[in-house]
């Protein structure tokens, strides 16, 4: 028997954005901004919106798994477990990935939602990833969705021109080789809960007329500090993980980068030493879609990478939530 440590590998990708396209230019017709602002301080152009009615995050994450399944040529009945990270479930509970298991047919797996905000992804990433180095589970999928148009304030101009509605999902299996999941750090800071936050719905403040009237359940965020935060700590943990693993700029294929602001992607790269032809970015046409941006982003470039080129993924959120995840890409397209 060999004593060689089982990795996680990404087996296969897949990403769904819903047809409907919020540009700069209609945002301006709803609140007091234009195009020139939004670019120059967030770098966005366009989001996806999911219209309908009954339309939830499950809607996502049901796309993305169904895709994923046919282009891995996977019979869903051999998934062993979905993760979803979210912060936008379809409902308290059941859990969004239960009804993504439903819809799909993974009628032998089981599952639970993650929250951790934009940092969802990472997050969800490392858990599943231990599953299969426990050598317990040998296909697992791991998604992350965000509905994020059913918490926003279409009259507050300082959040409704960041976010947008999307998702992907992964599929993990033992490696055959040492490409895979190498490493992660994750970390948290509960002490800046209230600067990025949903303020009521929840045990807290359950739903009244009042948290209604008070627009409580839109999100809530303080965008300057968050900024701040956000840049210094995905920038740190983005070098931390590189001294770690003795990885130098050079050997970096790819940054997979949380997309909330191309200001604060900018300061990580530079921290890391990564020039932009490095960094992988898709914020122009889809905002930040909180859990869904990584994956997203790694659909988009599936095709660039090649088996073994090292990525670095890391992410910035709610709670405050922030980590870095370095994988060795394992197959060629
Ligand atoms: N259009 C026009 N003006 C706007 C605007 C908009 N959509 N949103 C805010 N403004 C105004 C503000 O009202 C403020 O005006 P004032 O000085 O008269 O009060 C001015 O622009 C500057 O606001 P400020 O919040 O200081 O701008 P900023 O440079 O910090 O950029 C964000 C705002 C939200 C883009 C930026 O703070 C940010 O990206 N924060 C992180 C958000 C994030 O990504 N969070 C998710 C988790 S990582």
């Amino acid at each position: 028997m060999s004593s060689k440590k089982l990795r996680a590998s990404i087996t296969g990708v897949h990403g769904y954005v819903p047809d409907y396209i919020l540009s700069n230019s209609e945002l301006e017709t709803l609140v007091d901004t234009t195009d020139e602002w939004i670019m120059t301080r967030t770098g966005i152009k366009e989001r996806r919106i999911l219209k309908g009615d009954l339309q939830g995050t499950s809607v996502l994450g049901i796309k993305c798994v169904k895709g994923l399944l046919e282009k891995t040529n996977t019979d869903p009945k051999d998934i062993d477990l979905i993760i979803c990270a979210t912060v936008t479930p379809d409902m308290f509970f059941p859990s969004t990935s239960n009804l993504i298991a439903d819809k799909v047919g993974a009628s032998n797996s089981y599952g639970f939602d993650i929250s951790a905000a934009c940092s969802g992804f990472i997050y969800a990433l490392s858990t599943g990833s231990q599953f299969i180095e426990a050598g317990t589970h040998k296909k697992v999928i791991v998604v992350g969705a965000d509905k994020m148009s059913s918490i926003i304030d279409y009259e507050d101009r300082k959040n409704c021109v960041l976010f947008g509605d999307g998702g992907g999902a992964v599929l993990l299996e033992p490696s055959s080789d040492d490409t895979g999941i190498q490493d992660y750090l994750l970390k948290s800071d509960g002490s800046g809960s209230d600067m990025l936050c949903l303020k009521a719905g929840g045990s807290l403040r359950p739903a009244s007329k009042d948290t209604i009237k008070n627009k409580e359940h839109y999100i809530y965020q303080e965008g300057s500090s968050v900024f701040k935060f956000a840049v210094t700590n995905m920038a740190d943990i983005s070098e931390e993980i590189m001294k770690k693993n003795n990885l130098k700029a050079d050997d970096i294929a790819y940054l997979v980068p949380h997309q909330a602001n191309k200001r604060i992607i900018d300061a990580t790269a530079n921290r890391m030493g990564v020039g932009p032809d490095k960094v992988l970015l898709n914020i122009e046409r889809y905002g930040n879609t909180t859990a869904g941006t990584i994956p997203l982003c790694l659909w988009d470039f599936e095709k660039k990478f090649k088996k073994g080129d090292n990525l670095i993924l890391a992410a910035f959120g709610g709670g405050f939530t922030w980590g870095s995840l370095y994988l060795k890409w394992s197959y060629n397209n």
